[in-house]
C-alpha cells in the first residue's frame, strides 16, 4: 500500500487542487468526507483539512471528529480548516473583523513547522474568508500573520498541527509549494506517486471496473477525451472501445477533418463520426440563456449517443459509456458536495449523474487536472501537437456566440479613473468567491499600457457589484471613440457561427504564431450582437488567458503592436464593427463568456 494523505473536504473549490499539488509532490492523496471515521483516517500518513464557505459558529457548518487530533497524524487546516481547528481546540473564530479577498502580504515570523522552508519576510499569499480566529488555543503560536489578520499561521509543533488562514495549494500564493513540501516532510508520507503509477494503477481500475464489458466512448480530438482513449485502449484493447466522435457543427473552422487526422495518428480505431449540425442549430433555434444552451447541447449529446447506440445494436447490458471528464469540469458544474454551481459543463448534465450514480459511466480522468492529463498523454506516446492543443469546450462556439432579443441595460454611473467606460447592454458569466455571477462587462478607451490595464480592471470589478468582466477597446471600424451602441436581436444561426469562425481563425492563426514561449493557456473569441458606431453588425472580444489549471486565470499581456495589426484585419471582415480585448482575470470572469 502507498503512503497517502488524507485531504478532507469541507466544500472548497480548491479541495482537488490541493490534491493536485500534493500528488506534484510525489504523494497519493484522497479526498475524503469530513464525516469520516477516525479509525479509517488512522492510516493515512498526514491530514489536511480544506477550506468551505461555512462558518464555524453557525450551528449547521461541518463539524469533524475531535479524535482526529488524537491519532497522532500530522494535521494541516487551511482557511475554514484552520477555524474548525482553532475553534474545536479552545481558540475563537469572530465574523467580519478581517475579511481578506484576494492577493494579501503575509510576513513569515518563525521560520518553522510548515513554514520551515521560507524565510522570514513577506509574501503575497492568496486568502479569501469573512471569518477569522481572534483567539488560538493553548499549546499554539502565532508563526505568521496579515496586516489585518494577527493569527494568520499557527502550529503546536509539539502535536504536528499547523493551521493557514489563506491558500498555499493556489498557484498564486508565493511559495505556497514550499509550504505543502514542509508538510509532506513533516508527516513522512514516501513520495512514491508518479504519472507512471497512475497510469498503471488506472489501467487496473479500468479493467475492473469495465469486466468484461466494452466501453462507447464520446470523443471530441481534445487532449482529455484523446488521452482517456488511449488509457481505455491500453486496458482493454482498441476492439473493445467503439468511438463516436459528434460534429456539432460548433467547431472551429476546418476542426473536424484536422481532429479525424489527428485520432488516426493517436491510434484511434473504430471512430464513427456523426454529422449532427442540424440538429444543433434546429435544437438551439430561439435559445438566448446561456445555462439553456448549455443544458441543450448536453441532452442532445446523450440522446445522439442513445440512437447510434441503438442502431449499432449496443445493449446496454454489455456497454459502459465513456468520457474524458476532468477535474474542473466536475467543481464548476456544482458536482461536489458543497459546491457551487458555476456553469453546467456538457459532460454533467442531470442525466449523466444519474448514469453516475447508477455505475453506467467509466471516466478515468476525472480527477486530474489539465497539466496531468498532458502528463499523462505524453507518458503514452500521444505526440506533442496534440498534447499541446489548447483547450476547447464541449459545447464548442455556441457558448462563444453571444445572443439577444434586447438591451440589457443598468443604471450606473461609474469611474474609470483616466479611461472612458462605456457599459455594455448584456451580461456574461463570472465566478466571486466560490459563487456563479451574471452581470455587466465594461468596455475602457484610452491609453494602452498594460501597466494601468491591469490595475485598472480589478479596481473597478471590486468597486462595482454590478461588473464582473472589464475589457478593452483595440478597434473601432468607425469613428475615434465608441459613440452609439446598439443590440442586433440575434441567436444562433449558421451565418453567426460561420463569421465567428472566420474571425476565430485568424485570432489563431495569430496567436500560434506569436506565442511561441506558450503564455497562452487557451484564447477563446467571441460575438457579441453589438454594432458599435454602426448601424447593424457585430463586435469580436479577444480573450487570451494564461492558466495553469483554469480555476484560476490571468488574462495575457500580447504585445500591442500584434494586437493592433490582428485588430486591424479583422475589421476587414464584413459584418465586425469593434473589437475588444478581455483584461479581466479569473476570478472575477470565467475564462468562457457564458
Ligand atoms: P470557465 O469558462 O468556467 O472555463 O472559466 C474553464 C475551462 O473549462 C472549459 N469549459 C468547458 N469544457 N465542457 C468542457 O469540456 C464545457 O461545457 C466547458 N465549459 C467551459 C473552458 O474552455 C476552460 O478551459
Amino acid at each position: 500500500m502507498m503512503d497517502k494523505i488524507a485531504i478532507l473536504d469541507f466544500g472548497s473549490q480548491f479541495a482537488h487542487l490541493l490534491a493536485n499539488r500534493i500528488r506534484r509532490l510525489g504523494v497519493y492523496s484522497e479526498i475524503l468526507d469530513p464525516s469520516v471515521n477516525s479509525e479509517i483516517l488512522s492510516e493515512y500518513k498526514g491530514i489536511i483539512l480544506s477550506g468551505g464557505p461555512a462558518s464555524v459558529n453557525d450551528p449547521n457548518s461541518p463539524k469533524i471528529s475531535e479524535k482526529i487530533f488524537e491519532l497522532g497524524i500530522p494535521i494541516l487546516g487551511i482557511c475554514y480548516g484552520h477555524q474548525i481547528i482553532m475553534h474545536a481546540l479552545g481558540g475563537e473564530v469572530k465574523k467580519g473583523l478581517a475579511c481578506e479577498y484576494g492577493l494579501t502580504d503575509f510576513y513569515v515570523r518563525e521560520s518553522c513547522g510548515v513554514l520551515s522552508k521560507l524565510n522570514v519576510g513577506h509574501y503575497k499569499v492568496y486568502a479569501s474568508h469573512f471569518d477569522s480566529v481572534v483567539k488560538i488555543p493553548k499549546g499554539f503560536k502565532v508563526i505568521g500573520s496579515t496586516q489585518d489578520d494577527p493569527f494568520s499561521a499557527t502550529a503546536n509543533e509539539e502535536k504536528n498541527i499547523y493551521t493557514l488562514q489563506f491558500h498555499p495549494e493556489v498557484t498564486h500564493s508565493n511559495g505556497g509549494m514550499k509550504i505543502l513540501d514542509a508538510f509532506v516532510d513533516i508527516t513522512g508520507a514516501k513520495r512514491e506517486w508518479s504519472i507512471e503509477k497512475f497510469i498503471e494503477m488506472e489501467i487496473s481500475a479500468i479493467e475492473k471496473k469495465v469486466g468484461k464489458k466494452k466501453v462507447f466512448l464520446l470523443i471530441s480530438g481534445g487532449v482529455d477525451s484523446s488521452v482517456t482513449y488511449v488509457l481505455l485502449a491500453r486496458a482493454l484493447g482498441h476492439e473493445r472501445i467503439h468511438a463516436m466522435y459528434v460534429d456539432t457543427g460548433f467547431m472551429r473552422k476546418n476542426e473536424t477533418e484536422e481532429i479525424q487526422a489527428f485520432l488516426a495518428e493517436a491510434g484511434v480505431e473504430n471512430l464513427h463520426t456523426f454529422d449532427a449540425k442540424e440538429r444543433y442549430f434546429k435544437a438551439l433555434k430561439g435559445v438566448i440563456d446561456p445555462e439553456e444552451k448549455r443544458r441543450i447541447i448536453g441532452d442532445l449529446f446523450l440522446e445522439i449517443q442513445r440512437e447510434v447506440s441503438a442502431k449499432l445494436g449496443l445493449n446496454p447490458k454489455e456497454w459502459l459509456l465513456g468520457q474524458g471528464t476532468i477535474y474542473p469540469d466536475t467543481i464548476e458544474s456544482g458536482g461536489t458536495k458543497n459546491a457551487d454551481k458555476i456553469k453546467t459543463h456538457h459532460n454533467r448534465v442531470p442525466e449523466i449523474e444519474t448514469l453516475i450514480k447508477e455505475g453506467k459511466i467509466i471516466e478515468p480522468i476525472k480527477e486530474l487536472y489539465k497539466d496531468e492529463v498532458r502528463m499523462v498523454g505524453r507518458t503514452l506516446g500521444l505526440p506533442d501537437k496534440m498534447v499541446d492543443r489548447h483547450p476547447f469546450p464541449g459545447p464548442g462556439l455556441a457558448v462563444r456566440c453571444l445572443c439577444l432579443e434586447k438591451p440589457d441595460t443598468i443604471d450606473l454611473d461609474l469611474d474609470a479613473g483616466e479611461y472612458k467606460a462605456t457599459i455594455l447592454p448584456l451580461k456574461s458569466v463570472g465566478v466571486q468567491g466560490d459563487e456563479r455571477s451574471y452581470r455587466h462587462p465594461v468596455a475602457l478607451e484610452g491609453d494602452a499600457n498594460w501597466n494601468k490595464l491591469r490595475h485598472q480592471a480589478p479596481t473597478i470589478t471590486n468597486v462595482y457589484k454590478e461588473i464582473n468582466r472589464v475589457i478593452y477597446t483595440l478597434a473601432l471600424k468607425n469613428g475615434e471613440s465608441i459613440e452609439t451602441l446598439s443590440v442586433t436581436p440575434s441567436t444562433l444561426s449558421k451565418d453567426r457561427v460561420a463569421l465567428l469562425q472566420e474571425v476565430d481563425k485568424l485570432v489563431m492563426d495569430k496567436i500560434y504564431k506569436i506565442d511561441g514561449n506558450k503564455q497562452v493557456w487557451q484564447c477563446p473569441t467571441v460575438l457579441l450582437p453589438l454594432s458599435v458606431n454602426c448601424k447593424g453588425g457585430e463586435s469580436i472580444v479577444l480573450r487570451p488567458v494564461s492558466s495553469k489549471e483554469a480555476m484560476t486565470a490571468n488574462f495575457t499581456e500580447l504585445p500591442w503592436d500584434e494586437l493592433n495589426s490582428l485588430a486591424r484585419e479583422i475589421l476587414e471582415i464584413e459584418g465586425i464593427t469593434a473589437v475588444f480585448y478581455d483584461i479581466t482575470n479569473k476570478p472575477p470572469g470565467t475564462i468562457e463568456w457564458e
